[in-house]
């Protein structure tokens, strides 16, 4: 019996074995879900022709056969190869990409963070991560933006933020400045999308990156929904009922203004339970301002909202609870502050 054994019969049981086994392999994901399939299909395929081949009589056909056999073969594994190649390439690709993002998040913690927002978003400078108004812009836009920075209108010879290109006196070179836009793009779901680009928002690889234990702690705070000032620029005003903020120019604030207590330079202030807090429109131009809990322009309605109101106009609410009450102006988001009430 074991000399008879057939050579077909054999073949298909190896060729069965062979794609079973590869359909395991293809399962725990040691190979590609794709190519394991590819893998098993031939197994079968050339197996089934093994077979067809000891069960055909003559030379001439078991000749035909085999040439079939080898035609099929060959046949099969070229485009599986080609598929498992362009696999590779597409996996090489999109780990390039990933890295881009982690680059560009070690960068944006490194020299964006601390105007831009850990998580890109936005405190002095405006919000970065996934913001409308940024998709707008092309990546020739944003490029030329990051590496030159931007003036200030009022003030030309004030930059609202420094060139960050080496070229331009900045820090970076221009592969960072191209790590900084993809990261940045990476935000923008319809974007990723439009250039079939994995989903991952950049801006989640930011903490991993931070090595500084201050950054660590300033991105933990961030994220529980604003940033205290350090306690130098607050200014006690516990002895006070009533204290007064204005709303003035500027020629350092992004906005063109700035909320500064009256009689003083900053916009922070220490005061006690049942103090009566106004702010007041002393901005030029005519320009409206008001007033929203909250911060990185984004309310948390711990006090009411005021109505915008112009220059000569105000607006009054009495903090009667303890806590943090950061503040922004609903027009310049950028003009903000910070009320500690004890
Ligand atoms: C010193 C603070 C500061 C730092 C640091 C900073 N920026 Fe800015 N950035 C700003 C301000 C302020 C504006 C808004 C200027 C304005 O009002 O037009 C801005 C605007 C931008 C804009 C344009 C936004 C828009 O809506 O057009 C981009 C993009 C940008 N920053 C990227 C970056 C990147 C990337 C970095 C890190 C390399 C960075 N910024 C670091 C302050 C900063």
């Amino acid at each position: 019996m074991e000399g008879n054994r057939n050579p077909g019969l054999l073949a298909v049981s190896v060729g069965v074995g062979l794609a079973i086994l590869f359909a395991l392999l293809g399962v725990t994901s040691v190979l590609e879900g794709r190519i394991a399939f590819g893998l098993a299909v031939v197994s079968l395929g050339v197996a089934a022709l093994i077979y067809v081949f000891y069960s055909r009589g003559n030379a001439v056909t078991k000749t035909g056969y085999a040439a079939l056999i080898i035609t099929i073969a060959v046949g099969l594994i070229l485009p599986f190869l080609l598929v498992a190649q362009q696999q590779t390439q597409a996996n090489a690709q999109s780990a390039l990409y990933d890295l881009t993002l982690q680059r560009g998040a070690s960068l944006f913690g490194q020299y964006c963070a601390t105007c831009h927002g850990y998580q890109g978003q936005g405190l002095n400078g405006p919000r970065l991560n996934n913001n409308p108004a940024i998709s707008k812009l092309t990546d020739e836009d944003l490029t030329r933006i990051i590496s030159g920075g931007i003036a200030n209108p009022n003030d030309p010879s004030k930059l609202l933020m420094p060139a960050w290109l080496d070229t331009y006196g900045g820090s970076l070179t221009q592969d960072d400045i191209n790590y900084l836009v993809t990261l940045i793009r990476s935000s923008d779901p319809k974007y990723t999308a439009s250039k079939g680009l994995a989903k991952t928002n950049g801006f989640s690889y930011v903490y991993a990156t931070l090595i500084n234990a201050t950054q660590q702690a300033d991105f933990k705070t961030q994220e529980k929904g604003g940033s205290k000032p350090p306690a130098n620029q607050f200014v006690d005003e516990t002895a006070q009922k009533t204290v007064t903020i204005d709303a003035v120019d500027s020629t350092t604030n992004s906005s063109g203004y700035d909320w500064q207590i009256a009689g003083g330079t900053l916009p922070n202030i220490t005061i006690k339970a049942g103090t009566t807090v106004v702010w007041d429109n002393k901005s030029t131009g005519g320009i409206p301002h008001s007033v929203v809990s909250g911060s990185g322009g984004t309310p948390n309605n711990k006090f009411p909202t005021s109505p915008i109101f112009a220059p000569g106009g105000s607006y009054t609410y009495t903090f009667n609870t303890p806590g943090e009450y950061p503040y922004y102006c609903g027009v310049h988001p950028a003009m903000v502050g910070w009320i500690s009430v004890q």
